[in-house]
């Protein structure tokens, strides 16, 4: 099997697909020749927008049911069920548990965990009657695996992304859907800049003093880019993934290997 398979008239829905990680992952995509749609809370049209020949947008809050149930409504009737489904749309909040606002815990499980139950419940019902194989690919995060001082809420929801790949990799495996999570490590975007501004202010540090200890803890030597992360994804969703379902990708420069 040639190492570039093409994905060409695949269609790509990425949720979070405005900035960071998710529009890495569109334009990854893009390059492949899929058709991709960018869905997040940052775009102001809650109808499907088409920019150009392979990109549609759409206003999408994945922690919103009848915000899920539009998308998925308008990707039925405009025939844009996808193949391909990457969930990257997330947020985190900092803060030690026992100081933390229970508003935070509760926004962040909102987004993380209840969003991807949202997206994959209605997305992948779509995926499944369309009857063709298809992949999912989940960003979860190394904070899936591990604890991290100050991030209790974004550690337990990640946990539970894993959770929910692995069980949904089982229920999904007859209809020929492959189901993975991607758990990057630390990745250069603005949720990782402000992370470094309020972690430094939680420990008294300054964010240069982070950003050392962040480059220190990595193996390979440096934090991670979008495109490292697009990467492992465009991976998992192209057939030279196909014997693999259910896992939890670590793509942390070796900060993680378990
Ligand atoms: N940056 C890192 O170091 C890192 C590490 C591990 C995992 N991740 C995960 O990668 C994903 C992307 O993170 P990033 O670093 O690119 O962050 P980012 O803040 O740059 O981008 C997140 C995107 O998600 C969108 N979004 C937020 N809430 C949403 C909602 N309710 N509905 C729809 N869209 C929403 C935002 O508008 C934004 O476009 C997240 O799930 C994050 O947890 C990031």
């Amino acid at each position: 099997m040639s190492l570039f398979t093409s994905l060409e008239k695949e269609i790509v829905l990425v949720t979070g697909g405005f900035q960071g990680i998710g529009r890495q992952v569109v334009e990854t995509f893009q390059d492949e020749k899929a058709i991709v749609i960018a869905a997040d809370l940052a775009y102001q049209n809650t109808q499907l927008e088409q920019k150009n020949d392979q990109e549609y947008q759409i206003k999408l809050d994945v922690s919103n049911e009848k915000s899920v149930q539009n998308l998925a409504e308008q990707l039925k009737s405009q025939n844009l069920t996808p193949n391909i489904l990457v969930n990257v749309a997330g947020i985190s909040t900092m803060d030690y548990l026992v100081d933390s606002k229970t508003s935070d815990f509760d926004k962040t499980i909102a987004v993380n965990t209840r969003g991807t139950y949202l997206v994959t419940k209605y997305i992948v019902k779509l995926m499944v009657a369309k009857k063709r194989p298809g992949k999912v690919v989940l960003i979860a995060s190394q904070a899936g695996k591990n604890g991290y001082r100050a991030m209790s809420a974004y550690v337990a929801s990640k946990h539970a992304v894993l959770s929910l790949t692995k069980t949904l990799a089982i229920e999904v495996a007859k209809d020929q859907i492959n189901v993975n999570a991607v758990c990057p490590g630390i990745i250069e975007t603005s949720m990782k800049h402000r992370e470094r501004k309020d972690g430094a202010k939680i420990r008294g540090l300054s964010p240069d003093d982070i950003e050392k200890e962040d480059n220190s803890q990595v193996p390979l030597g440096r934090t991670g880019t979008p495109q490292d992360v697009a990467n492992v994804v465009l991976f998992l969703a192209s057939p030279l993934s196909d014997y693999m379902t259910g896992q939890g990708i670590n793509v942390t420069g070796g900060m993680t290997m378990n």
